[in-house]
């Protein structure tokens, strides 16, 4: 129970993987679920490669001055939601957090529908011209890391005695995919230190996070706070409120925080894995049923009561931590 479970996730990548493999996994998804909601994950298959450039381009972004960082600065991508916010602008828990970072999604045309009727959080990226292939590099993380997403799906509805395409077939066949690059710069001079991000649980599905080695996660469970330190090539997993809405809180959303007390700038890169953005979450019948989850949340809601498309529940949510962007859009 003190330590975040690390699970080998390679059988669910495979094409043709056996039965008794699977158990297993689905096995050790179930108990990292019910007592932690956060686990880590190795056999991702993702290259370190890749991962390096990606923390390469992040440090070459972050150093560059505050003018030419905001030339990509959010209000200019407009409801999309998209680009560069600098330090103090995010308010997670209603305070604002010591953090930099940019905002990215499923790189979307002008002519898609969602995009012509400026549906909230769609639309093109706005990508840097310095360092020119952070483009690239961010594309093909987000491809490579969906694909993830995908495959613990898989392995979370195995673990709940559901089919495997489960929520592939109810709520993920175009799931909602946000991702973010955040930089939280060190403060072991400073006299009093400020959270990186406040106290909060993560609004879809499933996030899967990259962090660096320098540290500063934490996570809290059965009411205590324990750290989720880096572990190379592995990445955080932790379950969003809507699946803790479908499981009436079989599995729930682990609250979680950041300080980076340290001297080291740290990055971090959390890709969110949601329903589609249309898609009303429901509650699986079979198992949410028996639970009755009553407690009371750290943001006071109740996922459980929510109704509306998945999207009504994030551009509410959005539309908290960025309240001054939110007031120029509406
Ligand atoms: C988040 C989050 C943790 C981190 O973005 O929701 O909890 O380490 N991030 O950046
Ligand atoms: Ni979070």
């Amino acid at each position: 129970m003190n330590q975040i479970p690390i699970i080998d996730m390679s059988m669910l990548m495979g094409k043709k993987p056996s039965q008794n493999s699977l158990n297993a996994v689905a096995k050790d998804i179930r108990k990292a679920c019910q007592n932690h909601g956060f686990f880590y994950v190795s056999g991702h298959g993702i290259s370190e490669q890749l991962q390096f450039e990606l923390e390469s381009v992040s440090k070459q972004f972050f150093e560059l001055s505050e003018t030419e960082k905001m030339k990509i600065a959010m209000p200019k991508a407009g409801s999309a939601w998209r680009g560069y916010f600098p330090v103090g602008n995010e308010l997670t828990s209603g305070k604002p957090d010591l953090k930099e970072g940019i905002y990215f999604g499923t790189e979307l045309t002008e002519d898609h529908p969602k995009v012509r009727t400026k549906t909230p959080l769609h639309g093109k990226n706005l990508f840097p011209e310095y360092p020119a292939d952070m483009k690239r590099i961010v594309l093909e993380y987000m491809e490579a890391t969906t694909k993830i997403g995908h495959a613990l799906l898989r392995g979370i509805a195995l673990s709940l005695a559901l089919p495997s395409n489960y929520f592939e077939r109810e709520i993920t066949q175009d799931p909602f995919i946000l991702f973010r690059i955040f930089h939280y710069p060190g403060q072991a001079s400073q006299p009093n230190t400020t959270w990186g991000v406040g106290e909060h649980t993560d609004y879809g599905l499933l996030t899967i996070l990259k962090q660096d080695s320098v540290g500063g996660l934490q996570v809290k469970v059965n009411g205590n706070w324990m750290d989720a330190p880096p572990i190379p090539n592995t990445f955080v997993c932790n379950l969003g409120d809507m699946l803790d809405r479908m499981t009436g809180g079989f599995y729930r959303s682990t609250p979680h925080r950041v300080l980076n007390s340290s001297d080291k700038n740290r990055l971090s890169f959390p890709l969110f894995f949601d329903p589609g953005f249309d898609v009303h979450v429901k509650p699986i019948e079979q198992i949410a049923e028996r639970q009755s989850a009553t407690e009371d949340r750290w943001d006071g809601e109740d996922i459980y009561r929510f109704d509306g498309p998945y999207g009504n529940y994030l551009v509410n949510k959005v539309s908290k931590v960025f309240p001054e962007l939110f007031k120029e859009l509406s």
